[in-house]
């Protein structure tokens, strides 16, 4: 941590909204954004309800706020629905016949479907979903590619008041099954397959295979994506178009409290089980609104594409959520970036004329690598803004993705944020904050942020610590889904009143944040969080493995690798066809994402005297290069972990 934060105090560069942008955004200056942030932190509830009124509420709420530390309530008394805000609010304006969704599949089929259009399909599905007895309430796991049904699923369980849970496509059958088990889902929405790299996917056969045994599944619905040749089980499994010959495209949208459940999306932690998180329907809906319209500044003209997942929620949020309540054109692209060749994103830009691009530094970082000659193929002036996310953007990244993509004239909001904040938190607005390169600059309206020290004390300019939110805001997680007690304990008890974020932070001298990564035991790998003990559990499951301990190492292109340090059970012997074997056990027990770079075998572990390991000693040992040739050689820790003692 402290390494990082030396070697981002030589930033001195900064940036100042263009002028031109400047001129048409909606808040146009440095001076405007304090005034209104003022506000926001002062009267928070006058803020806020004055955006959730530009939404449409089927019944006015009471109280904007209610905060029983650490369990708060927005909106209360208030009955909307999220779909009607995405879509029937826009089918009385101009806006009816706009793209609503632009659709590239991966193998280059296009589909775009206006807000009219996809009013209609998600209030079909609706109505297949309740004919398939899905009612309010229950649980629905959607596992699919990034298609225009990914959305449709989702907006139609929010029609009908359904609790959606959205799964990665990379995850594993092993992984759906513990979604499905905590969720206590009673259907899956998936595909017969997916694109990527020009493979299929096998959506339903992982869905299949974490389907054997008890489950609380009752129904499987299929999309045929691909058309694949796959199994359907008789009386469980229904195909989409099938079902939707059966069904009108009349169906309303059910007036649900504010406090309704919309979703459960589940995230690594520091324990070894994925946590749900728990977001609800009114003050979601007006976090991702309202961070979309300011931070992104949408304007009805702009082709908007958030590059995310609809795995992550980031998609959840700026792909499909907060762009459709603004009445936006949200782009989706099906693959991989670099298919067929590395310059599919610059095609897709030019084709379509996006205007607003929302990707990962992970992402740019690899554009780097694969050379400017294929950005420089292609006319990207339709560009207007860049936006990042997952990350700490490095600032020769930054200054990359400014000048090569950004053509030097568009401003980057580096977005900082988390799944369980539901939106942006901390970024520049792009009209009214100067950007240093590598800072999310400053708080959203609203967000009480700050770097607290050990003792929870804010500490001064440029020092390090934790970072932490002091108050409530509306798009914040409700609890973690059939675990309170581990809610209060994660994300509460540390500092009293504060939400602890898991990440350090400095702020500078302009009050500007600088985020440093993890704190916890939580990995970034590509913009991907993966909780370490997640994988060690998954290699200690396998027969041949003792003892387990994974640590993050610094890596070029992902942000961090991943490393397994393996005690293996006794007589069993060290080979590198099982350093192969235990990666493979990972990536099936958690998804690819999750197989470590590097497998390394020790005779023990080096532990403290309370018999915890010493992960400080294993991160050095991983990040350097002290061992090279035959990887399969025991490494004896014994030494090294009485030498470090002595400093416990
Ligand atoms: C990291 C993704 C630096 C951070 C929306 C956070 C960032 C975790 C940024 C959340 C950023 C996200 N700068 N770090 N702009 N954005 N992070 O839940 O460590 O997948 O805690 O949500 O990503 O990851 P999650």
């Amino acid at each position: 941590m402290e390494k990082n934060i030396e070697s981002y105090l030589i930033e001195k560069r900064v940036f100042k909204a263009p002028r031109s942008f400047a001129r048409t955004a909606r808040i146009p200056s440095r001076a405007v954004y304090e005034r209104l942030y003022r506000e926001s932190i002062r009267q928070p509830e006058k803020f806020w309800a004055r955006e959730a009124r530009e939404l449409v509420w089927q019944a006015p709420w009471k109280r904007v706020l209610e905060w029983k530390a650490p369990f708060a309530k927005w909106f209360i008394g208030g009955r909307l629905n999220i779909s009607e805000n995405c879509l029937d609010r826009h089918l009385t304006t101009a806006r009816r016949n706009k793209a609503a969704i632009i659709w590239e599949g991966e193998p280059g089929d296009r589909r775009t479907l206006t807000y009219q259009q996809l009013h209609r399909e998600v209030c079909r599905f609706a109505n297949v979903l309740k004919r398939n007895k899905i009612r309010k309430g229950h649980r629905v796991i959607i596992y699919m590619p990034t298609i225009p049904e990914a959305a449709i699923a989702m907006l139609a369980c929010a029609r009908i008041g359904a609790v959606h849970s959205v799964v990665f496509g990379g995850f594993s059958a092993d992984s759906i099954r513990d979604r499905i088990a905590d969720s206590g889902a009673v259907a899956v929405v998936t595909a017969d397959g997916g694109y990527r790299r020009g493979a299929v996917v096998p959506l339903k056969k992982n869905v299949d295979d974490a389907l054997t045994g008890e489950t609380s599944i009752k129904r499987v619905i299929v999309f045929r994506r691909t058309a694949s040749d796959i199994h359907m089980e008789e009386g469980r499994d229904v195909w989409w178009h099938r079902e939707l010959e059966y069904v009108n495209a009349d169906c309303p949208a059910a007036p649900l409290e504010s406090e309704h459940p919309l979703y459960i999306l589940y995230t690594s932690g520091s324990t070894g089980k994925p946590k749900g998180i728990l977001h609800t329907t009114g003050g979601y809906l007006v976090g991702a609104y309202c961070t979309t319209k300011y931070v992104f500044d949408l304007r009805d003209e702009d082709v908007y594409w958030c590059t995310a997942d609809v795995g992550w929620v980031t998609g959840h949020s700026y792909v499909v959520y907060g762009p459709l309540a603004n009445g936006a054109t949200t782009l989706m692209y099906e693959g991989a970036p670099d298919w067929p060749e590395p310059d599919r994103f610059w095609r897709i830009i030019e084709d379509y004329g996006v205007s607003v691009l929302y990707t990962a530094p992970t992402a740019i970082r690899a554009f780097i690598r694969w050379g400017d000659a294929w950005v420089r193929k292609h006319d990207l002036t339709s560009l207007r803004l860049l936006g990042t996310v997952g990350e700490p953007i490095n600032p020769e990244a930054w200054m990359w993705y400014h000048e090569k993509i950004g053509g030097g004239r568009c401003p980057i909001v580096d977005t900082w944020w988390q799944t369980e904040t539901g939106a942006i938190m901390i970024s520049p607005l792009p009209g009214a904050t100067a950007t240093k390169p590598g800072s999310a600059t400053l708080p959203f309206f609203g967000i009480d942020a700050a770097v607290v020290d050990e003792q929870g004390e804010e500490v001064g300019p440029n020092v390090g610590g934790k970072l932490v939110i002091r108050r409530p805001w509306p798009s914040m997680l409700r609890t973690i889904y059939g675990d309170k007690t581990r809610y209060k304990k994660q994300y509460w008890s540390e500092f009293k009143g504060s939400y602890l974020t898991g990440d350090g932070a400095r702020r500078d001298h302009d009050g500007y944040f600088w985020i440093v990564g993890r704190i916890d035991d939580v990995l970034n790998v590509a913009g991907h969080r993966l909780g370490t003990s997640e994988i060690e559990s998954a290699l200690v499951s396998h027969k041949h493995v003792a003892e387990a301990a994974v640590v993050g190492r610094p890596d070029e292109m992902k942000g961090q690798g991943v490393v397994a340090f393996v005690t293996l059970k006794e007589n069993v012997t060290a080979s590198p066809s099982l350093k192969e074997e235990l990666r493979k056990h990972v990536s099936t027990h958690i998804g690819a994402i999750a197989k470590p770079d590097e497998v390394r075998f020790a005779e023990a572990l080096p532990k403290t005297r309370s018999g915890k390991i010493m992960r400080r000693l294993l991160k050095e040992i991983a990040s350097g290069r002290t061992v090279t040739g035959d990887t399969t050689t025991l490494e004896d820790f014994n030494v090294l972990a009485r030498l470090s003692r002595g400093e416990e």
